[in-house]
C-alpha cells in the first residue's frame, strides 16, 4: 500500500467528517495554540481506556470542570476525584491519573515526546504515543482495537489477533504521515468508529475504499480474524 496516498486521503476526509469531541478544541487554531491541551488529551485518553466516547463526554466535562488544569488536578483530594470517577470503571485509572497529575505538576509540564511520556506513572505505550502525537504533533504509531480493524482490512492481514499485532504495528508504522500525525491518529480511531464497524461496514462511504486490499479481495468485515479462545 502507499503510505502518502493513505494518509493524504484519510486527512481530506478528516478535515470534513471528524467527530468535534471536546478534547479536540484547539484554543487559537491559527495562532499559538495549533494543537490540543496536553492535559485535555491525556485526561480523555485515560478515560477512553475501555470506555466509549459517548460515557466518556459528560466526564470529561465534569473533570475539566472541577479541575481546568493538571495542576488543578495535582492539588485535587484524592477521594473526591475517586467520587467524581464513579461510574466510569477500572478504578486504578482514577487513583494513576492523581500520581500522574502530581509528577506532571512536579515537572512543571508535560513531557513533549513518547519516551518522557512513558516515564509517567500509568501511561502505557498506548497513551504515552496518542498523547505525543495529538498533543505535540509528534510522528508517533498510535495503534487502539479501532486501528487494528482498519489496519488489518487495508493491508488484508490474515493472520490471527494477537499473532498479527506486529505486523498491523509495521503496516500502521508505513502509512503513518511525518506531519499531522495526531490528526491521522485520530482519523484512523474517526473512520473505525463510524464507517470500518466491526459489522456491516460502510465500504461505499469510506475514503480508503480504492486503496483497500480487503475491498478488493474478499469481504473486509471477516477480519481481523481473533484466534480461537
Ligand atoms: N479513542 C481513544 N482516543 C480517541 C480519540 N482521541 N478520539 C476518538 N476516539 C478515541
Amino acid at each position: 500500500n502507499d503510505g502518502a496516498g493513505v494518509a493524504q486521503a484519510l486527512l481530506v476526509w478528516y478535515d470534513v467528517h471528524a467527530r468535534h469531541l471536546p478534547w479536540r478544541h484547539r484554543p487559537d487554531p491559527l495562532g499559538q495554540a495549533p494543537l490540543p491541551d496536553p492535559y485535555r488529551v491525556w485526561l480523555s485518553e485515560v478515560m477512553l481506556q475501555q470506555t466509549t466516547v459517548a460515557a466518556v463526554v459528560p466526564y470529561f466535562e465534569k473533570f475539566t470542570s472541577a479541575w481546568p488544569t493538571v495542576e488543578a488536578l495535582a492539588a485535587a483530594d484524592e477521594a473526591q476525584v475517586m467520587a467524581a470517577w464513579a461510574g466510569l470503571g477500572y478504578y486504578a485509572r482514577a487513583r494513576n491519573l492523581v500520581a500522574c497529575a502530581r509528577a506532571v505538576a512536579a515537572l512543571g509540564a508535560f513531557p513533549d515526546s513518547e519516551e518522557g511520556l512513558r516515564a509517567l506513572p500509568g501511561l502505557g505505550a498506548y497513551t504515552a504515543a496518542a498523547v505525543a502525537a495529538i498533543a505535540f504533533g509528534r510522528r508517533a504509531v498510535v495503534v487502539d482495537a479501532n486501528v487494528e480493524r482498519v489496519i488489518a482490512r487495508l493491508f488484508a492481514i490474515e493472520e490471527p489477533l494477537p499473532g498479527a499485532r506486529s505486523a498491523i504495528r509495521a503496516a500502521t508504522d508505513s502509512v503513518t504521515p511525518a506531519t499531522r500525525a495526531g490528526d491521522f491518529a485520530q482519523a484512523m480511531m474517526d473512520l473505525g468508529a463510524t464507517i470500518c464497524t466491526v459489522r456491516a461496514p460502510r465500504c461505499l462511504l469510506c475514503p480508503l475504499e480504492k486503496l483497500c486490499r480487503a475491498r478488493a479481495t474478499g469481504n473486509p468485515e471477516r477480519l481481523p480474524v481473533k484466534a480461537p479462545k
